[in-house]
C-alpha cells in the first residue's frame, strides 16, 4: 500500500509523457470528445461501454471494449485487458429528470458502478483515475459562485448517487490509497449532446417549427460549459504531473439567465418565436430543479491554468449550427 501512495501522491507520467487511458462510458458526449482529445495530444485510449452505446462523436479506430459497469468480472478484465495508467470514469445515468424516472437503475450505474472501478483500481495497482462528477452535488446553491468547499446538499437521485460516489473515492482514497479525483461540471453543451436538455430542446423545436415554447425557466440561471472548454479542463488535469485536491469544479464560471439565453438563440435562428415563462424550471410538475448559478472555477485556474476559451454567445452560435446540421441524429 505504500508503494501505492507514492506513485499516485506525485502523480508521476510515463517518461515521454503520454499514458494510456481507459474511458468508461467512453462512446458518450464527454466520453469520445475526450477520446479524440487524447489522441490528437499523443495518448493511448481504450473505450468501454455497453453494446448499446450509440458513439457521440467519432471514435473510430479506437480500441473499445463491451460491457456493463455493473458487471464486476467486465470492469476487471478492461482494467487487465488494457493496463492503464489512468481511468476516467464517464459511465452513467445521466441528468436529475432521467434518474427521478429510474431510482434504482440510478444507483446500480452511478454508485455501484463507481465502486467497481474502485474495487479493480485497488485490485490492480492502477496510479490514478477521474470521475466525471455533476454540480448537482451542491443541490441548490447557498451562495455564488460555489466553489469546491460548498455543502454538498444533492436535491435528486442523479446528485445523490453522485454524492454517494464521491464519497467512495474519499473512503476508497483513506483505506486504500486509491486516488480517484472528482471533477466536478455542470450544463456541458455542444454538437453531441445525447438529452433533450432546455437549450437543446428549444433549438430543435424552433429549427423545426419555427416556435419553441417553455411554460417557465426564464429566471432559473445555468453555468453553461462548451463541451471544448470541458475536455480542455479535463485533458489539463490528466496530464498534470502534481494535483493537491481531491475535486475541481470545471465550468465556464459564469451563470446566464435562461430569458436571455432564449434570446441569444433566437438571435441565431432568424424568424423564429422562442418563449420562456417566467420563474424557475421544475423538473416535474410541481418540483423544482435546484436553483443553480455560477461555479467557482479558481481552482482549477491555479493549479492547471485551465481558462475557459469559448464565449457563451460563440458556443450557443456553434451549438445551433451542430443542430440545424444533424438534428436528425439527436435522440
Ligand atoms: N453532459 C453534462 O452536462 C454533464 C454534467 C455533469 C456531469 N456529467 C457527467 O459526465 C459523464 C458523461 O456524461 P455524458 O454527458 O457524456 O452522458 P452520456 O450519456 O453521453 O455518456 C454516458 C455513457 O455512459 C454509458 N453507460 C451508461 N450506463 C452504462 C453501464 N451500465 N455500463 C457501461 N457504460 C454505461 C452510456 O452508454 C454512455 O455512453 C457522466 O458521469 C455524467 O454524470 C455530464
Amino acid at each position: 500500500m505504500p508503494r501505492h501512495r507514492e506513485r499516485t501522491r506525485h502523480l508521476a507520467s510515463p517518461e515521454n509523457g503520454l499514458v494510456h487511458v481507459l474511458i468508461t462510458g467512453g462512446r458518450g458526449f464527454l466520453g469520445a470528445r475526450l477520446a479524440r482529445r487524447l489522441r490528437e495530444a499523443g495518448h493511448r485510449v481504450t473505450l468501454f461501454d455497453t453494446h448499446q452505446a450509440q458513439a457521440r462523436a467519432d471514435v473510430s479506430g479506437m480500441e473499445t471494449v463491451t460491457g456493463d459497469i455493473c458487471d464486476f468480472h467486465a470492469v476487471l478484465d478492461a482494467v487487465d485487458a488494457a493496463s492503464p495508467d489512468v481511468i476516467v470514469h464517464a459511465a452513467a445515468i445521466v441528468g436529475g429528470v432521467l434518474s427521478m424516472e429510474q431510482p434504482a437503475a440510478t444507483v446500480h450505474v452511478n454508485v455501484a458502478g463507481t465502486v467497481h472501478v474502485l474495487e479493480a483500481m485497488r485490485l490492480r495497482g492502477v496510479p490514478r483515475a477521474f470521475m466525471i462528477s455533476s454540480e448537482e452535488c451542491y443541490g441548490s446553491f447557498g451562495y455564488e459562485p460555489a466553489d469546491e468547499a460548498h455543502p454538498l446538499v444533492p436535491a435528486t437521485p442523479y446528485g445523490i448517487t453522485k454524492v454517494a460516489a464521491e464519497w467512495y473515492t474519499g473512503y476508497y482514497r483513506r483505506r486504500f490509497g486509491v486516488e480517484m479525483v472528482n471533477v466536478r461540471t455542470s450544463w456541458v453543451y455542444g454538437a453531441g449532446m445525447p438529452r433533450l436538455r432546455f437549450e437543446t430542446k428549444l433549438i430543435l423545436d424552433a429549427l423545426t417549427t419555427g416556435v419553441a415554447l417553455s411554460e417557465t425557466g426564464a429566471d432559473h440561471r445555468i453555468d453553461y460549459t462548451h463541451v471544448d472548454d470541458f475536455v480542455d479542463g479535463l485533458l489539463r488535469l490528466i496530464e498534470a504531473p502534481r494535483l493537491d485536491h481531491q475535486a475541481y469544479n470545471i465550468s465556464s464560471g459564469r451563470a446566464v439567465r435562461l430569458g436571455d439565453l432564449a434570446e441569444l438563440i433566437a438571435a441565431n435562428i432568424p424568424g423564429a418565436r422562442i418563449e420562456v415563462g417566467n420563474g424557475l424550471l421544475e423538473f416535474a410538475p410541481g418540483f423544482p430543479a435546484p436553483v443553480k448559478g455560477a461555479l467557482s472555477i479558481e481552482r482549477a485556474r491555479r493549479e492547471v491554468g485551465y481558462q475557459p476559451r469559448i464565449s457563451l454567445e460563440e458556443g450557443m452560435r456553434r451549438y445551433v449550427d451542430d443542430l440545424r446540421r444533424a438534428s436528425s441524429v439527436v435522440s
